[in-house]
């Protein structure tokens, strides 16, 4: 720390409102070890944070595994058919009970002594049971579960903390985008089950936050693969029609449906025959105006504060591992109820986008990595994020404007000076 922050820190704490300020921010929110072991207490371990969709947990017995702020958990179905959300710790010493991404099992068995849990987290078995003296009760030792868990269509949302905002209230308006994106489906449902790509990178995780409504990027950051796509240049611009909205709580989006409403993009003649299909099957639910509007306005592109960013036909996630590191996840999504055709055509242009060899994802991840090395260098000490100040209307900023991330930081700084209030 230097200079303004440094007084902060001698007053016993860090002094957030120097630290954000509107139209900047400072660098040492990026870099400084203490600030992200700050992060994982206020943000990630007290608010809800998102976890995973239902769907990939559809039937009794499948499991994923994942992080939930510092913590190792494992998201399952027991036998019942309910949602479950344990510690991946097993209570005896301590091993987590589940080493695999996922898969489908009636049991989580610790590698150390075997004790064994059933998928409602009851420990059911243990060896050497009669040591440990007749009044030793199974029931106290079961699997941990996470305080809180809620799902609001399908995704899945935990907090460590046993109280607070409800998971609609954390949700705020940011709930509009999953409803959008679920309501393309003519059953209203959405399924994550092709699996995750993940990639680790080198960079906070602010900086894949703030990026999800980064528009000023695209053109340079994207310039190859935009040409490749044959993206028209006013599509990055002010004059877009689109807009940048911050939606309170940290969430925002890039709101592209004023700009379909003036033109639609010509889809690629393979795809007319599909989007007709899609067209009638959202039809015979919503009638024929309703469903061409859905249709045309698309899926959402935007953040739900403080981890997932709904990427129109995918679904990121973002997991900090560390102030410099973290992981960052990618799924396509599939509509239930449409044709295989069409869900698998998304899966293809995801691979072109998200996969190793992708398009957008490894340019983002370098360009996040050269940020995280650059910030190393306090001087100069700010963060510029101000395109855009004094001219946004409620909220609403033109395309390429910085409007989404003060909204971001505005929530941020106000979650983590609230830890600071005990005197
Ligand atoms: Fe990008």
């Amino acid at each position: 720390m230097s200079g303004n922050e440094l007084e902060g820190r001698e007053r016993g704490g860090v002094a957030w409102g120097d630290l954000i300020v509107e139209g900047r921010v400072s660098g040492q929110l990026y870099v400084d070890a203490e600030i992200f072991e700050a992060e994982m207490e206020r943000i990630f371990h007290r608010g809800w944070v998102f976890v995973g969709h239902e769907s990939e947990v559809a039937s009794p017995g499948e499991f994923v595994t994942r992080r939930l702020g510092r913590a190792p958990v494992v998201m399952t179905r027991d036998d019942a058919g309910a949602l479950r959300l344990f510690s991946n710790r097993c209570p005896h010493r301590g091993a987590t009970i589940c080493a695999l991404e996922g898969g489908q099992s009636r049991y989580f068995r610790c590698p150390y002594h075997a004790w064994t849990f059933d998928s409602a987290g009851q420990l059911v078995s243990l060896p050497a049971e009669d040591g440990y003296g007749p009044s030793f009760d199974r029931s106290q030792f079961g699997l941990a579960p996470v305080p809180r868990v809620d799902s609001y269509r399908g995704f899945v949302f935990a907090s460590w903390c046993p109280d607070g905002p409800t998971l609609l209230e954390h949700l705020g308006r940011s709930a509009q985008m999953i409803d959008r994106l679920c309501d393309l489906s003519p059953v209203g449902q959405i399924e994550l089950r092709a699996g995750w790509l993940r990639h680790r990178i080198g960079a906070n995780w602010k900086l894949a936050a703030e990026n999800v409504c980064d528009f000023y990027h695209p053109p340079v950051t994207h310039a190859s693969s935009g040409l490749v796509a044959g993206v028209p240049a006013t599509y990055f611009s002010d004059v877009s029609g689109a807009v940048v909205r911050d939606l309170g709580g940290g969430h925002g989006e890039i709101d592209h449906r004023p700009m379909h409403a003036r033109s639609t993009p010509r889809p690629a003649e393979s795809y007319q025959g599909l989007r007709r299909r899609h067209l009638e099957l959202l039809a015979e639910r919503d009638g024929q105006v309703s469903a061409a509007a859905r249709l045309q306005e698309g899926p959402p592109h935007g953040f739900v504060f403080p981890n997932l960013f709904i990427a129109e036909l995918s679904i990121f996630v973002i997991e900090p591992v560390a102030v410099g590191d973290m992981t960052h996840r990618q799924t396509p999504i599939a509509w239930v109820g449409l044709p295989d055709e069409l869900n698998r055509r998304n899966l293809r242009s995801f691979e072109g986008g998200f996969g190793p060899a992708g398009m957008v994802e490894p340019d983002d991840a370098a360009v996040w990595e050269r940020l995280q090395l650059g910030l190393r260098a306090r001087e100069p000490a700010w963060v510029v994020l101000q395109r855009g100040v004094g001219r946004d209307v409620d909220g609403v900023g033109r395309l390429l404007d910085e409007t989404a991330m003060r909204g971001f930081w505005r929530h941020y700084r106000g979650l983590m000076a609230a830890g600071e209030a005990t005197p």
